[in-house]
């Protein structure tokens, strides 16, 4: 089959089509095509209309085509597309000194890239090279990207075991106080956690371990990194989840939300690490490009607005109220709008299918038993209730 773009909109079976024969099949799709998309809901190409609750995995944090953003990427794209790190581009420079001064404290800087993974990357590359050959602490079932490193760093045996040999030098630990500390020792050079672990179902890590890790890396002098890339830009309420624990990371990861649906990275090195990379350690070619960075300060705009963490916990309390109240459901975890949710004997993916199917209602399931939900922070009341409904129907 060829097609062209001018014409009318391929059905989802022609997707389907293109889709096994030219694409590798690494993505298990839903039997659904997206043509547009508008707050909190998008649209296939027959018309028909759906509540998104998945936002793209927690990148459509301020909706579909917020307009402000769309607006700062249209005027960029008549200005200046492309130019390379070889020189000085304001919206890069700008978005890097809305990071440094909004994270983890002065003496703050930033390594732009264009995805989590490369994010983790840059983090990985930093904590060795501030304790050369030095061991790296994950937490079992954690989560931080595909590429080597970030894979390396992913103990999931799953997604490890086809691809090994790994990245030497990982350490797997229990998401527990006592896991943590017998990990760490005189070599390890990081421990690098999701505050919320989300790919494996929304795990919050409770503060006291969030507190033992922080002892534990300061005792031995390693980094002390937090994945915020699922869990960061209001995700959970605050700007970044480690603002609601007790704990100030050394090191941070973002990506996802950043880009308001352009691909982007950025790896936070609080004073202490700031300084560490070198020139010539560590770059990439599209990191910070202006097109990426201008809407990016555009949708930090918007994430960064300070009524936005109270109406985010607000509406995520009244999402897992409702989710708690339905047959079926055993637990219900999470913060803010990050929000998972078990089932009584299974079913979860068949559960995320028919919310699809009969109910026009996109979300996920992160494994067997578990649901997991990330509306667009612009949601509303009445949405999330809708949300509710829709899934109280093929629940009940
Ligand atoms: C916590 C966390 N880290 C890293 C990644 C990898 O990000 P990306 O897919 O942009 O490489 C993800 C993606 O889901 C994530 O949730």
């Amino acid at each position: 089959m060829t097609t062209s773009t001018n014409q009318s909109p391929a059905t989802l079976e022609q997707l389907q089509a293109l889709d096994d024969a030219y694409t590798i099949d690494t993505y298990a799709r839903y039997p659904m095509d997206a043509v547009r998309g508008e707050g909190v809901r998008l649209w296939d190409a027959a018309g028909t209309e759906y509540l998104d609750f998945l936002a793209g995995i927690s990148v459509s944090n301020v909706g579909h085509c917020h307009p402000a953003v769309v607006e700062a990427i249209r005027e960029q794209a008549g200005t200046l597309l492309h130019v390379s790190n070889l020189v000085h581009t304001e919206p890069a420079l700008r978005l890097a000194e809305r990071l440094a001064t909004n994270s983890l404290g002065e003496g703050s800087k930033v390594f732009l890239c264009n995805s989590g993974a490369e994010a983790v990357e840059a983090a990985l590359k930093l904590s060795r090279r501030a304790k050369s050959a030095g061991d790296i602490v994950v937490v079992r079932e954690g989560f931080h990207g595909r590429t080597y490193g970030a894979l390396s760093a992913t103990p999931q045996e799953a997604k490890q075991a086809p691809f090994a040999p790994l990245v030497p030098g990982f350490i797997v630990a229990e998401p527990t106080i006592e896991g943590i500390t017998n990990a760490v020792t005189a070599n390890t050079a990081a421990v690098l956690i999701e505050p919320i672990r989300g790919e494996s179902g929304v795990w919050p890590v409770p503060d006291d371990v969030l507190v033992a890790a922080r002892e534990a890396c300061d005792a031995v002098g390693a980094a002390l990194m937090f994945d915020e890339i699922q869990t960061g830009l209001g995700r959970t309420g605050p700007l970044w989840r480690f603002q609601a624990t007790p704990v100030v990371p050394d090191v941070m990861t973002s990506a996802k939300a950043l880009g308001g649906g352009l691909p982007i990275g950025a790896m936070i090195a609080g004073p202490r690490l700031a300084n560490t990379l070198q020139r010539g350690d560590h770059g990439s070619t599209f990191a910070g490009s202006p097109i990426i960075a201008a809407g990016a300060l555009a949708t930090l705009d918007v994430l960064m607005d300070p009524a936005l963490p109270a109406r985010t916990e607000a509406l995520g309390a009244r999402l897992r109220d409702g989710i708690s109240r339905l047959p079926g459901v055993t637990t219900v975890r999470g913060a803010g709008l990050m929000v998972g949710f078990d089932l009584e004997g299974g079913g979860a993916p068949e559960l995320a299918m028919r919310a699809l199917s009969e109910q026009r209602l996109l979300l996920n399931a992160t494994g067997p038993q578990t649901i997991r939900l990330l509306p667009p922070l612009v949601v509303n009341e009445e949405q999330i209730d809708d949300a509710v409904g829709r899934l109280g129907a093929l629940l009940g």
